[in-house]
C-alpha cells in the first residue's frame, strides 16, 4: 500500500524505511519535525515521465516553486531537466545549480522591471507573458538593454481544472493569462518588433489535476488557437503546456496515469511541428517527501481524542490552506487496537489540523509518525510562525543521509 505514495517507502520488521534508511535511525541523529526526501524517488519520477513520451521529446522544465532545495535542483539539472521559474531568486538558484539559461522559462503575472532585466541579460529561453501591459514593459526594458527576447503568450483558456479553487488558474475569473479572444491582436501588434519575438503560446490551467478531461479540453482549445494563428501567417514554433498533473495523497485517490497524459499530448501535437515544453512540479517531487514528526502528547477532549504532534501548519500549510489530506503512517507498526484521532499541531490556530477523525493504531507520547507526499509545496511554503524555528530538510540516498 505505501508504495503507492513513494516507491522507496516500506516497512521492514514493522519499522518504516525510506530507501535503505529507517526513520528510527534518522530520529537518533536529528530532531523532529524534519523533512526527509528520497532522491531515488525524484530521479525515478523524472525518468518515468521522460520515458512515457514515445514520439516527442518535450523540454521538461521543472516548476521550481514546488521545491527549490539545492539537492533537488542539482539532481534534476544533472538528469537534463530545465526549469520553470517565477522570480529572480528561482532563476538565479536554478542557474547556480547548473541548469543552463537556454532551458529556463520564466512565468508569473508579476515580474518586476528588475526581474525582466535580469532574465534578458541571462538570455533565458523565453518569458511566458501574462498581460499586454507586461509586453509593453518588456519592450521598454529590452530597448535599453539592447536585447531581443523570445516570448510565449500565456493563454487563459477559460477551462475549469476541477481542482481546489485556490489552485485553479485556467478559468476566466482567475488572474492568470490572456483571454483567447485577445491573442491574435497581440500577434498583430508585435509582428516585426525589434525587441521581442512572439514564438508561441503557453498554458497552465491549475494544479493537482486528477482527471484527464480538463487537460483535454484546454489542449484542444490551444491547438485550435495555434491553427488559427498559423492560418493568419504567424509562425508558431513553441507550445508550453504548463504543469498540473496530480499525485496520490490518500490510498484510494484516483489520479492521472502519466502515460495517458503523455499519449494525449502526442496525439494532439506530435505532427504539429512544435517544440513542446512541460512544467511539472508536484508530479516530480511530491511523492518523494515525508514529514517526520513526534507525538508531543495525547489529549482527551470532551468529544474526541487529539494527537498533538510537533509539526504544525507552519511546517506544512497545505491542510490548512487547501483542505489537503496527507496520509499519516506510524513509524513503528504495532498490532494495537485502532483508534480515532484528530492529528493536530502545536500552533495557536484551529486550522492547525493535519487529519480529522483519522483511524490509526493507538499512539502515545514520543511515538514517531510520517506524513506522506509532502515533497511539493511543503518545506518551501513553511514559515517561522509562532517562532517555532525553520525546519530542517535531509535527503536519503540508499543508506546515506545528506543534510546540506
Ligand atoms: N507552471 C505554472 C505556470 C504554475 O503556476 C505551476 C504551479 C506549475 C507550472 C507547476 O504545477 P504542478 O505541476 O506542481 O501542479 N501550493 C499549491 C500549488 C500551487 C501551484 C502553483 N502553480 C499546493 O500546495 O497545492
Amino acid at each position: 500500500m505505501i508504495k503507492k505514495f513513494n516507491k522507496y517507502l516500506s516497512y521492514r520488521n514493522n519499522s518504516l524505511y525510506l530507501d535503505e534508511t529507517s526513520f528510527e535511525s534518522i530520529k537518533k541523529k536529528y530532531s523532529t519535525p524534519l523533512y526527509c526526501y528520497s532522491l531515488s524517488e525524484i530521479h525515478n519520477n523524472f525518468v518515468e515521465l521522460k520515458k512515457s513520451f514515445k514520439k516527442i521529446k518535450p523540454m521538461i522544465c521543472y516548476a521550481v516553486k514546488a521545491n527549490n532545495h539545492n539537492q533537488i535542483l542539482s539532481l534534476l539539472s544533472k538528469s537534463g531537466c530545465g526549469a520553470d521559474v517565477v522570480s529572480k531568486g528561482e532563476l538565479k538558484k536554478s542557474i547556480d545549480n547548473g541548469i543552463t539559461p537556454d532551458k529556463i522559462v520564466f512565468s508569473g503575472v508579476g515580474k518586476t522591471k528588475d526581474e525582466i532585466k535580469y532574465a534578458l541579460n541571462k538570455k533565458i529561453k523565453q518569458l511566458n507573458v501574462e498581460s499586454e501591459e507586461e509586453l509593453e514593459e518588456i519592450v521598454e526594458i529590452a530597448k535599453v538593454e539592447k536585447k531581443k527576447e523570445n516570448i510565449c503568450i500565456r493563454v487563459n483558456p477559460d477551462v475549469d481544472p476541477r481542482t481546489h479553487h485556490k489552485i485553479s488558474t485556467g478559468r476566466s475569473e482567475d488572474k492568470f493569462g490572456i483571454p483567447n479572444s485577445r491573442v491574435i491582436k497581440l500577434f498583430e501588434k508585435y509582428k516585426n518588433n525589434d525587441y521581442l519575438k512572439i514564438v508561441g503560446l503557453s498554458i497552465h490551467i491549475g494544479s493537482q489535476i486528477k482527471n484527464m478531461r480538463p487537460f483535454e479540453i484546454a489542449f484542444k482549445k490551444i491547438k485550435k488557437q495555434i491553427i488559427s494563428l498559423r492560418e493568419l501567417g504567424f509562425e508558431i514554433t513553441v507550445l508550453d503546456l504548463g504543469g498540473g498533473i496530480g499525485i496520490r495523497y490518500l490510498e484510494n485517490d484516483r489520479i492521472i496515469n502519466i502515460k495517458e497524459y503523455c499519449l494525449l499530448v502526442e496525439k494532439l501535437f506530435s505532427n504539429m511541428k512544435l517544440e513542446i515544453i512541460i512544467e511539472p512540479g508536484r508530479s516530480l517531487v511530491g511523492s518523494s517527501g515525508i514529514l517526520l514528526s513526534s507525538v508531543i502528547r495525547k489529549k482527551s477532549g470532551e468529544k474526541k481524542d487529539f494527537i498533538i504532534i510537533d509539526a504544525g501548519m507552519n511546517n506544512l500549510i497545505r491542510p490548512a490552506m487547501y483542505n489537503a489530506k496527507h496520509e499519516i503512517l506510524p513509524v513503528k507498526r504495532k498490532n494495537l487496537k485502532k483508534k480515532k484521532y484528530d492529528f493536530v499541531g502545536p500552533i495557536c490556530e484551529s486550522a492547525d489540523i493535519f487529519s480529522k477523525q483519522n483511524i490509526s493504531q493507538a499512539l502515545k507520547k514520543d511515538d514517531l509518525i510520517a506524513i506522506c507526499s509532502v515533497g511539493a509545496y511543503g518545506a518551501c511554503m513553511s514559515s517561522n510562525y509562532n517562532l517555532r524555528g525553520d525546519i530542517k530538510e535531509i535527503f536519503i540516498k540508499k543508506n546515506e543521509i545528506i543534510d546540506e
